[in-house]
């Protein structure tokens, strides 16, 4: 990436994790993520719940975030923040706050777009002080909670989604059938726990069937309804807790199935694209058998494998920060009228 050294402050808001970050170049400075646990006893976030949350968070986070970067707010260049896609309540906080803050220190906003902020994440220099990132153009496969997508990336402005799911998210099939057997939220990080102790081949669920480079999680969810309701009706001690190896295999099984569908679309992708630069990001990104699945493929299929540290898989602000250094590089400034939008148009165009 581009060395300058602008000074950004970033928040991320869009769902329930409050990040702030002061990023340097694309060094990271601080970087903050105030989680609200408040969601977990409710089997998913809400929304309303959330905003407050982020109302109480954000100055706290921002004065801690500015204090562990040891700067002063007037060495900032810019303030970054997300407008889109996420929680409309959420989203709203942030943004006030950031053009508010903004105004009253007199510089520049950069509205970012959540799943650019993701996949630029990859630009971030990591704890070593080493950059590692691919170059361009690469397939990134962004998979979080609201997304399934793999996006051919020209340049950190020119990005088109050429595949994406038809209707649940691969975060959300993790956390949907995690709640079906009565984990809490987010349950994609504990499937990813009890699947380290599993048999991935005991039980059996089919692919979904779509067109192309596109996804689809929703018959995979209800197959998995049925394959619990039939084997707790015969079995109601299915998951009892003297014997968790039943609840470990589950796991495994449904982690692989879903790993090996995400598989399948990218590895159709690369060979259509004949590109072997191949990134991850979002949220799933942090699931250890998707990352040990692009761990073999660089050393089977010669793919340049691009994993971002776990910190900057989930929702965090550095990653919004990259963005506004490289933004603010090219002059690509918001302005105090801009609305987030929860449902901001695809990567494609525009990209923020
Ligand atoms: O990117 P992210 O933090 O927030 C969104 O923008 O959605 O992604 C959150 C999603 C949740 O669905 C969560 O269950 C999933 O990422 N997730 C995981 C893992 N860690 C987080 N899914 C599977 N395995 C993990 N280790
Ligand atoms: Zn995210």
């Amino acid at each position: 990436m581009r060395t300058q050294d602008y000074i950004i402050l970033g928040i991320e808001s869009s769902c329930d994790d409050t990040g702030v970050a002061v990023v340097k170049g694309s060094k990271v400075l601080s970087n903050l993520v105030a989680s609200q646990k408040v969601h977990s006893r409710f089997g998913g976030v809400v929304p309303e719940l959330a905003s407050r949350a982020h109302q109480s968070n954000l100055i706290p986070t921002i004065t801690l975030a500015v204090e562990d970067a040891g700067i002063s707010l007037s060495e900032i260049d810019a303030i970054a923040y997300t407008n889109g896609p996420g929680l409309s309540g959420s989203l709203l906080v942030g943004a006030s706050f950031a053009k508010s803050f903004a105004w009253s220190l007199d510089l520049p906003t950069i509205p970012v777009h959540h799943m650019r902020a993701h996949i630029l994440a990859h630009f971030l220099v990591g704890d070593s002080g080493e950059e590692n990132h691919p170059e361009f153009p690469f397939l990134c496969l962004t998979v979080s909670g609201g997304h399934t997508q793999i996006v051919r990336v020209d340049s950190p402005s020119e990005m088109e989604v050429i595949g994406s799911t038809l209707d649940d998210a691969a975060g959300e099939a993790f956390d949907k059938v995690a709640k079906l057997i009565g984990l809490p939220y987010p349950g994609g990080p504990l499937i990813d726990k009890y699947s380290k102790l599993g048999n991935p081949n005991r039980f059996i669920f089919s692919h979904s069937n779509v067109d192309h480079l596109n996804y689809s999680f929703s018959g995979f969810k209800t197959q998995v309804l049925r394959f619990l309701q039939q084997t707790i009706t015969s079995d109601p001690n299915f998951f009892s807790k003297e014997n968790n190896q039943n609840l470990f295999d589950f796991c495994a099984s449904v982690q692989s199935t879903i790993i090996s569908m995400l598989m399948s679309k990218l590895e159709l992708a690369v060979s259509e694209s004949g590109i072997t630069e191949i990134a991850i990001a979002g949220g799933v990104s942090a699931n250890s058998g998707l990352r040990n699945a692009l761990e073999l493929k660089s050393e089977s299929d010669d793919w340049n494998v691009f994993i971002p540290p776990l910190k900057y898989c989930t929702d965090n602000a550095a990653m919004v920060a990259v963005v506004g250094v490289f933004d603010f590089s090219e002059k690509r400034f918001g302005s105090l009228k801009d609305v987030p939008s929860p449902r901001l148009p695809d990567l494609s165009n525009p990209v923020k």
